[in-house]
């Protein structure tokens, strides 16, 4: 069984220069192409890519998903271990990543545990013509940021976490947050954790809902852990 450690993944996914802005996916899929399992991402992944989770969410200043995500999966309470944030802390980084999310409707209850178990409130990453009384529901749990004015504009999204400290985005899905971020060409990277199993079904891939057009990626490396492989992908500009 081939096993992979905390510290070499962290060597593997390093950023290098933190400063420039960059937007690095993280999805888990099965070998035949499913984004899910009975609807979830979670029986697709195994300890390797819970660790190589931890890993990419250490590297992290801002952990960013789709409502979508947030809805379904019930996601809420992301944080590091006490050593990952020792570690961001000696490498001055925030002990914690924020957590962000990107909503058009704003269906998303101020009681969801993305907000209530948040250690700061998470960005709400919306647009101007979003309903205004949800934008002041959510506004007392969530730091709210308009970014596009009928849409979310991705680019203008990455600017905003940018200037508010936050250049280093790992985007933790879902697929139609992936499809908007593919069409407006801001993902750098795809780190991909390819699970060990065959699951047939309808579920979805981890891109959907943009037009089909090729963006080019070359590949930094791929690990094997377990059976599991981890894959890291880069925008070949
Ligand atoms: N395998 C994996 O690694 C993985 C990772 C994540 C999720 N998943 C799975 O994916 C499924 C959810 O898929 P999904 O595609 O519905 O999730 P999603 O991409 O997380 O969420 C879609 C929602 O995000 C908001 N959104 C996304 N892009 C936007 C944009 N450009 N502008 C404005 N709002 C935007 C909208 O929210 P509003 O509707 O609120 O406007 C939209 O309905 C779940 O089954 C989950 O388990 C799998």
């Amino acid at each position: 069984m081939i096993s992979v450690s905390r510290d070499e993944l962290l060597a593997a996914y390093d950023l290098g220069d933190r400063a420039t802005p960059r937007v690095r996916m993280n999805f888990v899929m099965s070998l035949d192409g499913a984004v899910t399992i009975d609807g979830r991402s979670g029986g697709l992944g195994d300890e390797n890519d819970r660790l190589a989770m931890q890993v990419l969410r250490t590297l992290a200043d801002v952990v960013l998903v789709g409502a979508g995500t947030v809805r379904v999966e019930g996601y809420g309470g992301v944080r590091v271990g006490e050593a990952d944030a020792a570690w961001r802390e000696s490498n001055g980084m925030a002990a914690q990543p924020r957590i962000a999310v990107v909503s058009s409707r704003l269906d998303l209850a101020p009681s969801h545990p993305f907000f209530t178990e948040a250690l700061e409130p998470p960005i709400l990453i919306t647009h101007g013509t979003a309903p205004a009384d949800r934008v002041e529901a959510l506004a007392e749990v969530a730091d709210v940021r308009i970014c596009g004015d009928d849409e979310v504009d991705p680019a203008a999204m990455v600017d905003a976490l940018a200037a508010a400290g936050l250049p280093q985005v790992l985007c933790e899905g879902g697929p139609h947050l992936f499809g908007s971020l593919i069409e407006a060409d801001v993902v750098d990277e795809l780190c991909l954790s390819l699970s060990p199993v065959l699951v047939a079904g309808d579920a979805g891939r981890i891109a959907r809902g943009a037009p089909e057009a090729a963006h080019r990626m070359r590949l930094v490396h791929a690990i094997p852990a377990g059976d599991l492989l981890l894959l890291r992908y880069a925008r070949d500009r």
